[in-house]
């Protein structure tokens, strides 16, 4: 085993101000680690379209990683209102995001399929009225 790291990261909704932080916090510890640009890459989309999905639907939330030698797993799970049909969330284009929130730019129903693009593993597990829980993981190949 070579240098591991893990960390935590906590998410507040609607704080608007702060989003995006956790995702690019994340991305300088694994710049900082010298992982290869490519996984950086894959590892901050993910981050990012979770932690704007809690932001944007949920009340509050964390984001857990762990790097080991082999793998980056991330873990994002929020306190809100869950998804109740998650094949259908999962479809490219489908977005329930309000006219405000598309107005910043988002809502195009595009961050968990580009979740599910960008990383080698994803469950996501979600519970009506009271939260949803998404961990992936993204593969370290030398
Ligand atoms: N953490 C969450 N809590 C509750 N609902 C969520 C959560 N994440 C996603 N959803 C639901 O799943 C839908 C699809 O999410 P997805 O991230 O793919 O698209 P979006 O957020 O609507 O748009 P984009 O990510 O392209 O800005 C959302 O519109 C919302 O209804
Ligand atoms: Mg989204």
């Amino acid at each position: 085993m070579g240098n591991g790291a893990d960390g935590i990261f906590f998410l507040t909704g609607k704080d608007f101000n702060n989003a995006g932080t956790a995702s690019s916090n994340l991305k300088a510890v694994l710049e900082r680690m010298g992982i290869a640009q490519d996984i950086i890459r894959r590892t901050a989309i993910a981050a990012f379209e979770a932690e704007m999905n809690v932001v944007i639907y949920a009340v509050a939330g964390m984001m857990k990683y762990r790097v080991t030698d082999t793998e980056i797993s991330v873990t994002v799970q929020d306190m809100g209102q869950g998804i109740p049909n998650i094949d259908l969330a999962m479809t490219e284009g489908y977005s329930t995001a309000p006219d405000h929130i598309r107005a910043m730019g988002f809502g195009s129903g595009m961050g968990l399929p580009n979740i599910k693009k960008n990383t080698d593993n994803l469950s996501v597990n979600s519970i009506v009225g009271e939260g949803t829980t998404l961990e992936f993981v993204i593969q370290i190949k030398d």
